[in-house]
């Protein structure tokens, strides 16, 4: 038995507050030990219900001897310069996504951790979801036989009634609609199933609302190793989240009942070759506290962590092209 890790949660907006609700139901691995907002009047009744110190200051975080990694649940702009004052202050990272919005960023991000013997912890829940996981292990098992394609989208409308202002909505942020908040994970299961990308086609279009850097997004990717992958996304139609992957041997769909922030189950389906095509329904479950579980057992290093520094680089790497085709509207290579 081991003790808890320490953490700081940096940022308690939208999903620092969900991350802090879920730890509740971890204690034995996971512990908030104290917060970071800068908006701290908007949170003080809520971490004193929750018994968590909250304080406007990154630093306090930092010198804090009882934290022993950072969640940084903060603006994407900020989350290079974070990891970088969490390394240099001794703290295992756990980034929500995107990492980086460029490749560069992201090769930085993972170096700092590695060289320091830190363990760099994702916010890519997907991963953690029972059928996803349970479609990446019959794939890796050969089950599927040869991936040949992927289809995804991740859609919501819950950014509409944002101030138009809102950093999530802001080219520097957010440049390729929903790809940073939404596609970005079936990018990352997309690398993970068919390893780095070549080139990518990327069309990112403003259709039925005012959001400054579109609505409605789709990339078409190549795969250096073969097979190809489409991921879409909508900030301005009704939720959807899906994921089929075809192989050779079969084909798995899976279809989330709900948003991951109140998981409310999947529909799976699926068929194996000469077999008849079967649709299951696989209960709830709450992947965003099972990935915080797994980065802390890798920073007690009881299990290795799953999302690896090649795969982190080679999502932004394809992030970054994603965003370069949405600019120019052709065919862009991947770094
Ligand atoms: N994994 C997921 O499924 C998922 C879902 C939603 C959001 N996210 C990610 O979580 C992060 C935050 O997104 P959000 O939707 O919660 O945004 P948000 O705007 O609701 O919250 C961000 C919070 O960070 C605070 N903040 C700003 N500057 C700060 C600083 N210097 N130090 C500490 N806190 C600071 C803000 O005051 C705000 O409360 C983003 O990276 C986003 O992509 C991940």
């Amino acid at each position: 038995m081991t003790s808890p890790v320490g953490i700081a949660l940096i940022g308690l907006g939208w999903w620092g507050k969900k991350i802090l609700n879920v730890l509740a139901t971890a204690p034995a691995d996971i512990r908030v030990v104290r917060a970071v907002e800068p908006n701290i009047e908007a949170v003080r009744g809520l971490c004193e219900d929750k018994a968590v110190v909250v304080s406007a200051d990154y630093a306090d975080a930092l010198t804090d001897p009882a934290v022993e990694a950072v969640v940084l649940a903060t603006p994407h702009s900020l989350h290079g310069s974070q990891i970088e004052a969490a390394v240099a202050a001794g703290k295992h990272v756990f980034c929500e996504k995107p990492l980086a919005l460029t490749r560069a960023g992201a090769v930085k991000a993972v170096r700092l951790c590695r060289d320091a013997g830190l363990v760099l912890g994702m916010g890519h829940e997907r991963r953690w979801e029972p059928p996803i996981a349970d479609m990446l292990a019959r794939a890796d098992a050969g089950e599927l036989g040869r991936i040949h394609q992927i289809e995804a989208n991740f859609s919501h409308d819950k950014f509409l009634t944002l101030d138009r202002d809102n950093w999530r909505l802001k080219a520097d942020q957010a440049p390729a609609g929903g790809m940073t908040a939404t596609g970005i994970h079936l990018l990352d299961l997309s690398v993970r199933l068919l390893g780095p990308a070549e080139s990518v086609l990327c069309i990112c279009e403003k259709l039925s609302s005012d959001l400054p850097q579109g609505d409605t997004v789709a990339a078409y990717v190549k795969f250096r190793g073969g097979g190809t992958s489409y991921v879409s996304a909508s900030l301005a139609n009704p939720f959807m989240s899906r994921f089929t992957v075809y192989g050779s041997k079969g084909w798995i769909d899976i279809r989330d009942k709900a948003h991951v922030e109140a998981p409310d189950g999947w529909i799976v389906t699926s068929v194996a070759a000469g077999g008849p095509i079967t649709t299951a329904e696989v209960p709830p479950a709450e992947p965003v506290k099972d990935n915080l579980v797994s980065f802390a057992r890798a920073v007690r290093g009881v299990e290795s962590y799953p999302i690896t520094a090649a795969h982190l680089v080679d999502n932004i790497a394809l992030l970054e092209a994603v965003f370069a085709s949405a600019l120019s509207g052709k065919i862009e290579a991947v770094a």
